[in-house]
């Protein structure tokens, strides 16, 4: 018997696959640890007095030797007074990632997902790892949606993943269009809004009046909380009802159970950071504009997408030459239509200079 004859057909696709990069990339960023990490979006704005609160929060509450309560009710009701939904059209998971798999698991399967593309590989990882069938549809050239387009494109698809704003682009896409292919598609259509609180408006709110719109959110990103992992979704009743139906009782971990507990006590400190993050993104835009041999795109979300246009540079040049200096950044430029593009997270100012003074460096020498 050869170990690999048991492996599941998912498994053994995404070996197979050209999506084994993520492993790969995650692999490689073992390099990055002792970087500048401006590559995963993490959110370092939050004040460092706002994240101890928070730890001194769950030390005072948690007792690690009993299990979290289950179905991450606490985080549930939590999360309920934080965006004044009901605790009906909410679940949690171990970060969005969590859901995203509960997802394809419970309206997938081995059928085939609609993914708008370029974006957030995550999508396809998790449709190929359940044996399904991950089907793309790609922007248009100004990088934003067509309804059109996507339902054209929708033919024997159970599922359509859009993600908005869009990672790794940070264009939010039109309202009308996204709902126009709620409307129209009889699938469910799920939104990732992982980076919306940096945007200003989200579809959250219109989500329970639909029988088919799930919008993703996780506080990995506006709240600071990647390392607890924290995800949640919105959605119907009833689509919530199945979702939970295939939910582990203890995915979310008691921490961060209270983690969330902790911020919405103090969700008016938070907004008040995540507002110095919309800041510092277009101060680190207005600089990127006055520098040749990059262009940067305009973002809704905690990154900003440029392309590399100074000749003899490419995306993958450009990345390794900021790693050089200390800078990691995400190299995107594989993915079709954003060619030779790097994607670097908003940073403090001092991280953002860094940047921008590793950037002037490698590209001009000075
Ligand atoms: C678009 C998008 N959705 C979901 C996630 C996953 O978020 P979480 O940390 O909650 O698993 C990410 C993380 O980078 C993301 O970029």
């Amino acid at each position: 018997m050869k170990i690999e004859d048991l492996v599941c057909r998912g498994v053994r696709a995404l070996a197979s696959h050209k999506k084994t990069e993520i492993t790969e990339t995650y692999d490689k960023m073992s390099l990055f640890e002792k970087a500048v990490r401006m590559d995963l979006n993490e959110n370092f704005l939050i004040e460092e007095e706002l994240v101890k609160w928070v730890l001194r929060y769950v030390g005072e509450h948690l007792d690690p030797r009993r299990y979290p309560p289950a179905k991450g009710i606490k985080a549930v009701k939590a999360l309920s007074s934080l965006t004044g939904l009901d605790e009906a059209n909410l679940a949690v998971g171990n970060g969005a990632d969590e859901l995203i798999e509960r997802l394809v698991n419970v309206f997938v399967g081995d059928d085939r997902a609609l993914v708008i593309e370029p974006t957030f590989e995550m999508y396809e990882f998790y449709i190929t790892r359940r044996g399904g069938v991950k089907v793309s549809c790609l922007v248009n050239d100004d990088l934003c949606i067509s309804a059109d387009e996507i339902l054209r494109a929708v033919n024997g698809v159970k599922a359509v993943f859009i993600c908005s704003p869009n990672n790794p682009t940070g264009i939010q896409y039109d309202f009308e269009e996204v709902l126009r292919v709620v409307e129209n598609f009889k699938g469910l259509v799920v939104v990732d809004e992982a980076y919306v609180d940096f945007a200003g408006k989200s579809l959250c709110e219109r989500a329970p009046d639909y029988d088919n719109l799930v919008i993703l959110r996780t506080l990995s990103k506006a709240y600071g909380l990647a390392g607890l992992r924290v995800g949640y979704m919105v959605a119907s009743d009833d689509i919530i009802k199945w979702v939970k139906v295939a939910e582990p009782p203890f995915n979310v971990n008691a921490a961060a159970q209270y983690a969330v507990e902790a911020i919405a006590l103090r969700a008016d400190d938070f907004k008040r950071c995540i507002a110095k993050v919309k800041e510092e993104r277009e101060y680190l835009y207005s600089q990127l504009t006055k520098l040749d041999g990059v262009k940067p795109f305009k973002s809704s979300a905690n990154f900003i997408m440029l392309k590399v246009v100074k000749e003899g540079w490419n995306s993958s040049k450009l990345v390794n030459a900021l790693l050089n200096k200390g800078v990691a950044v995400r190299d995107r430029g594989n993915l079709p239509k954003i060619e030779n593009c790097i994607r670097v997270t908003v940073g403090t100012r001092d991280m953002n200079n860094l940047f921008l003074n590793a950037l002037k460096e490698v590209l001009h020498g000075s």
